[in-house]
């Protein structure tokens, strides 16, 4: 089993160190955060994840996960480093990988014996020329053994841990026969096809697999909105084009627009090495724009239902930027809120788990957002109830108490994830995305005889 150490505790740290102890290996967590480090060792984890808190807990209690911020100390007990700090975009969208050098300095001072330099974070293409040369130019150990790998990582939060141990593919950027052994020993039990590439396409493949996925969301999202205009329903036109093996059904499904730690940030920093590199990079760009203007395709809705939002009291649902998370990052629901506080609504919001994270994001906004305790609360008096995050529960509520605890029967649906007749039916006026407008259309539009049919033969 081998000595490992991580450096760097966020979403991607935290799910590979605990991932790696309950393959049996030793796993040094290492993160700059004392706080963190002692709230980990009390077998906290620093978000929710599920599955992820049991993991901790089980490396913790078998001696095979343990937890410092002295990083010296943890490089020179480890024979393969991953690298899973930060790399967030600077003012111009490209990643500031000024964590990255950090760390690379870190291990420059600490090479007592062969490394294995794993590169997990997002970067662009040419990092680990980088790391390597800052540890050819700082190192103090002339002619120290050491190889660089690039094994970027395909989580998707609130799924991470399903995610790395049972991937579709893994990817292994690498330029040393000695690297490639140790790289194939560590993910010997792994059945998914492993991809063996040299350092620098492994690096793009993660931005270009990201922004690709970006792209399918940004380019249904602009086809849902054709949708409206012409009275086409968005979801039949997704399945009809995902049946077709080529495109695939994965990732059109029409809403409120990407966020999180991943897309918007990786699909900015793709452009802008584009751009440094004299590479058009227009389509990346567009699928940006279209992403961040998703947010007044809610707001038009609200206007098409109330007139004026000013003064008016909006319920919103959903904080985190997907379902089974409480990452509020480039959260829609969040972008939302401070459109409507801007506009001079009145917000009541409530999320199953992101409300903490969104009370510190948004504490500047005061008075006119209010958090509730439970959905029900968040909908009294309200005017208007949006979705904007598709969690489940969400489907399950009991919509004809809401109905008499709201004051105009107002929803829109951001997920296209309820049932239009079912609310159309207890007097909603129910909008959706890319499903045509509210106003009753919605409800013979969604009637059973234009649901989709699958012949078998
Ligand atoms: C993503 C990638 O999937 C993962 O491989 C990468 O390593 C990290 O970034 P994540 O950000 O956790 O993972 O979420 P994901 O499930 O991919 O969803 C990203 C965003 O797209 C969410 O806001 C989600 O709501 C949105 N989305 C997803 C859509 O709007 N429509 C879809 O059809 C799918």
């Amino acid at each position: 089993m081998a000595n490992l150490c991580v450096v760097g505790l966020g979403y991607v740290g935290m799910v590979t160190a605990s991932c790696f102890a309950h393959l049996r290996h030793n796993v040094i967590g290492v993160d700059k955060d004392e706080r963190k480090i002692e709230l980990l060792a009390k077998g906290i984890p620093p978000f929710f994840e599920p599955g992820l808190e049991e993991l901790i807990k089980e490396g913790q209690n078998n001696g095979r996960f343990s937890l410092t911020s002295d990083i010296n100390e943890a490089i020179c007990q480890s024979d393969i480093i991953f690298i899973c700090v930060g790399t967030p975009p600077d003012k111009n969208g490209q990643s500031d990988l000024s964590q990255v050098e950090e760390v690379s300095r870190s291990i420059a001072r600490n090479l007592n014996s062969h490394k294995l330099i794993v590169e997990k974070s997002t970067v662009p293409a040419g990092t680990a020329e980088r790391i390597k040369q800052t540890i050819k130019i700082t190192s103090p150990n002339i002619g120290a053994s050491y190889s660089v790998v690039c094994n970027p990582e395909f989580l998707r939060e609130g799924k991470a841990i399903t995610d790395f141990l049972s991937p579709d593919r893994i990817v292994l950027g690498i330029e040393s026969s000695k690297a490639r052994q140790i790289m194939q020993e560590l993910y010997r039990d792994f059945k998914c096809p492993v991809l063996v590439t040299d350092i620098t396409t492994a690096e793009l493949i993660k931005h270009a697999s990201n922004a690709f996925l970006a792209m399918k969301i940004s380019f249904i999202n602009l086809v849902a909105d054709i949708c409206e205009k012409v009275y086409a329903d968005i979801n039949s036109v997704a399945d009809g084009m995902g049946f077709d093996r080529r495109i695939g059904r994965e990732f059109l499904g029409a809403g409120t627009g990407y966020g999180g730690s991943c897309f918007p940030k990786d699909i900015k920093s793709f452009a802008a090495m584009a751009g440094v590199l004299g590479v058009d990079a227009t389509l990346l760009k567009e699928v940006d724009r279209i992403n961040e203007k998703r947010i007044f395709s809610i707001i038009n809705k609200l206007e098409d239902a109330l007139w004026v939002c000013k003064n008016k009291v909006i319920a919103v649902l959903g904080l985190a930027f997907k379902d089974d998370t409480d990452d509020i990052r480039e959260s829609p629901g969040i972008k939302l809120i401070r459109k409507l506080a801007e506009m001079g609504s009145r917000v009541n919001c409530f999320d199953p788990k992101a409300t903490n994270n969104a009370k510190i994001e948004l504490h500047d906004l005061g008075y006119p957002l209010t958090f509730a305790e439970n959905p029900y609360d968040a909908v009294r008096e309200a005017d208007a109830l949006v979705f904007m995050t598709n969690w489940p529960e969400f489907t399950r509520l009991d919509f004809q108490e809401i109905r008499q605890l709201m004051r105009t029967p107002v929803i829109i649906d951001g997920r296209n994830m309820l049932r239009a007749e079912e609310l159309t039916k207890l007097g909603f006026w129910y909008y959706d995305i890319g499903r045509c407008r509210g106003k009753g259309k919605t409800s013979v539009m969604q009637q059973s005889f234009f649901d989709m049919t699958v012949w078998e033969d």
